[in-house]
Formats: structure tokens, C-alpha cells, sequence
């Protein structure tokens, strides 16, 4: 119920999350990282999602794991936690890959957070959602 890429680069970025250049092939200007061990249970992208209705959606994450195994966050819709995710490593940092989750949307404006909680184990960075 709603279309489009969002940079993480220009979503609201909390906790020590921070627009980063330092590796290659991402979209936009740059990318999303600080998903360090130190800002563990509080590295936050906020992304602001309109849809044009409410129901359940595809949303894709692209992001970077060079950590050589499968790390995670939390996604939280308009507040409340609706999944860990599951992100598989990628070749190296430089390399991207999608992980979808299908996400309850209300219509119209929605928050989409992706979270370093104290229950995941982080270490990617994040280039952009679509929706
Ligand atoms: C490395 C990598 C960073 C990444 C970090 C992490 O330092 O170069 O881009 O953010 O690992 O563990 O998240």
C-alpha cells in the first residue's frame, strides 16, 4: 500500500546511528551506520513512510553485514516492535543485500525504526528501504 525507496542516509537517525561513506555501492549520498558494539540498545534509523492504505506491506532493507555471520535488529512500526530481522552476512562491507519483512502500515504517515536492541547483535550497515 505504498511505494517507494527511502534513504536511510536522510531518515532521523538516533543512538549513535551516522551517515557513513566510507565503503562502496550504496544508493543515494551514503549510508547508515554506528550499529557498533558501543551503541548497542540504542542505534536507531527512523524512517518516515507514507502509505496509501492500511494493511500489511513488503518492506525491503538493503544493508551490509562484513561481519562474516547473521546479525539482527529490531523493526518497530509507529512505536511497537513488529519483528527481528534476520540479515545474513554479505560478501564484504562493500557488498549489499535485501532482507523483507511485511509490515502492518497504517494509511497514511508511519514510522518505520530499525533498532540496535539490547537483543540483537547488529554490526551492519543500513543503505535504504522500499516499500
Ligand atoms: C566495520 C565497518 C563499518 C561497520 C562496522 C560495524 O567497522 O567498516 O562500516 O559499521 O564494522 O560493526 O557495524
Amino acid at each position: 500500500p505504498a511505494d517507494g525507496r527511502y534513504e536511510a542516509e536522510s531518515a532521523a537517525l538516533s543512538g549513535g546511528a551516522v551517515v557513513a561513506t566510507d565503503h562502496s555501492g550504496f544508493t543515494g549520498s551514503g549510508f547508515v551506520g554506528g550499529y557498533t558494539d558501543g551503541n548497542k540498545g540504542s542505534a536507531a534509523t527512523t524512517f518516515s513512510v507514507t502509505s496509501t492504505g492500511a494493511g500489511s506491506a513488503p518492506v525491503s532493507l538493503r544493508y551490509a553485514n562484513g561481519t562474516g555471520s547473521t546479525r539482527t535488529l529490531s523493526v518497530y512500526v509507529n512505536g511497537s516492535k513488529a519483528a527481528t530481522t534476520s540479515l545474513p552476512a554479505t560478501a564484504d562491507w562493500n557488498t549489499w543485500g535485501t532482507a523483507t519483512e511485511n509490515l502492518a502500515l497504517a494509511s497514511g504517515a508511519n514510522t518505520v525504526a530499525y533498532r540496535f536492541d539490547s537483543t540483537d547483535n547488529g554490526n551492519v550497515n543500513l543503505d535504504s528501504i522500499t516499500v
